[in-house]
């Protein structure tokens, strides 16, 4: 079939301003977040950890702050030693909240998966969370923090278990220093395969 020159030439003019646009864009956002850890990403290895900040593509994103890497912080504490690691994680600049530390329901979902994890290994089986019966912020996380999950049992019912998780933050700046920065209880329930609570191995704790 036979495509007229100005068809040709109009698609390419589409292509050549979709990639000028597009280079327009990362350039500014990279500009915008002036943080030190966003330029580094931006750097030698942007291609490498580029995360899916899609937010931050919009007109909107002019208005968004620098990501927070300077507040002051709690004094550090040693790690509970009677506690299980039950995970490590480092949140990435697509899990920021509009004042640059990391958004509180990223931190939730950690919570809720490190919690699961003695529970599930004690029930053998399906389990769900029912209730979270208490969850405290106690310090902003950042971007780049490196988080350290630990957990203890803290009830064994008939057919729940009751966990708590403490997190720790290593700062960008302070590695091998621990801040404690948030705390949860939470209870699991386990479950057979029609869903319905099914009983535990007691154990005393
Ligand atoms: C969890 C679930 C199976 C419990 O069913 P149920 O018929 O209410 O069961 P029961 O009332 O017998 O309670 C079961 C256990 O949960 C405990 N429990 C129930 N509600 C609770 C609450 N709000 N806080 C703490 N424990 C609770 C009970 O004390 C009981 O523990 P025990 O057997 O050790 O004594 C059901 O509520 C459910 O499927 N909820 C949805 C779970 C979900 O979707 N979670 C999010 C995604 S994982």
């Amino acid at each position: 079939m036979r495509k007229s020159w100005a068809t040709c030439f109009a698609r390419f003019w589409c292509a050549i301003r979709a990639v000028a646009g597009w280079q327009a864009q990362s350039g500014a956002l990279a500009t915008r977040m002036g943080d030190n850890a966003v330029q580094r990403f931006s750097r030698p290895h942007h291609h490498f950890c580029a995360p899916p900040m899609s937010h931050l593509s919009s007109p909107t994103s002019s208005r968004l702050p620098a990501l927070n890497t300077q507040a002051v912080d709690a004094p550090y504490e040693d790690l509970p030693a009677d506690r299980e690691l039950v995970l490590k994680v480092i949140p990435m600049p697509a899990d920021a909240n509009p004042n640059g530390d990391i958004f509180g329901g990223w931190v939730m979902a950690q919570m809720d998966l490190a919690g699961a994890v003695l529970p599930a290994r004690h029930a053998q089986g399906r389990l769900v969370t029912v209730a979270v019966n208490e969850f405290i912020f106690k310090q902003p996380v950042r971007v780049g923090d490196i988080l350290t999950f630990l957990a203890r049992m803290v009830r064994i019912g008939n057919t729940s278990m009751q966990v708590h998780v403490s997190v720790f933050s290593e700062r960008l700046s302070a590695q091998g220093k621990y801040v404690k920065v948030t705390e949860a209880t939470m209870t699991y329930v386990a479950i057979d395969e029609h869903g319905r609570p099914r009983s535990v191995p007691r154990r005393t704790l």
